[in-house]
């Protein structure tokens, strides 16, 4: 079935369904930010404020491109990487893309514990948390939308995933 490619916001899942989908269908499971920090040998944080967002999302971008990629695997993506450069087109073109859809509500809910190690949400909390997630998808939201696949985040579970995968397989 090839390369199937989980994407959606920070907090959404993609990366512990992710994990567990593969196993479930006996396919290699990449986490393409942990790639990048193997590559780099460094944190997502501290890659962040050694060098700043711009040289980041170029790492990723082509961390994206040129992962050589097993026949069949469930890869997890970074919640911004879909936004930049053409990589939603990429990622279309050389697989199936996913979206785990959830709620900013939701997504505050998940984020509030567990926030340290994006860079990105560092002393956010509560309402200000919210606003930020809510500005954040509506820049996002048009690309993340241009997935093969829109999955309800809520009480998503990697058996359902599977299922709505084999239904929709082309
Ligand atoms: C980011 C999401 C993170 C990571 C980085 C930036 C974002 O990935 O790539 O902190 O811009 O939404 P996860 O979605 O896996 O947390």
């Amino acid at each position: 079935m090839g390369l199937i490619f989980l994407i959606g916001f920070m907090g959404s899942g993609k990366t512990t369904l992710g994990r567990k989908l593969a196993a479930r269908m006996d396919y290699e499971f990449i986490d393409l930010d942990h790639k990048l920090e193997q590559q780099v040998e460094l944190s997502i944080a501290e890659y962040f404020t050694l060098f700043g967002e711009d040289p980041f999302r170029k790492l990723e971008s082509e961390v994206l491109k040129k992962t050589v990629y097993p026949e069949n695997a469930i890869i997890s993506t970074g919640g911004g990487l879909p936004y930049f450069f053409d990589n939603m087109e990429w990622m279309n073109a050389n697989g199936r893309t996913v979206y785990i859809k959830l709620s900013p509500k939701t997504l505050a809910d998940r984020l509030e514990n567990g926030k340290e190690e994006r860079p990105l949400l560092q002393e956010k909390h509560g309402e200000a948390l919210i606003a930020f997630i809510e500005q954040k998808l509506g820049e996002r939201e048009s690309f993340y939308s241009q997935a093969n696949i829109i999955v309800d985040g809520l009480s998503l579970t990697p058996e359902k995933l599977e299922q709505i995968l084999e239904t929709k397989a082309t």
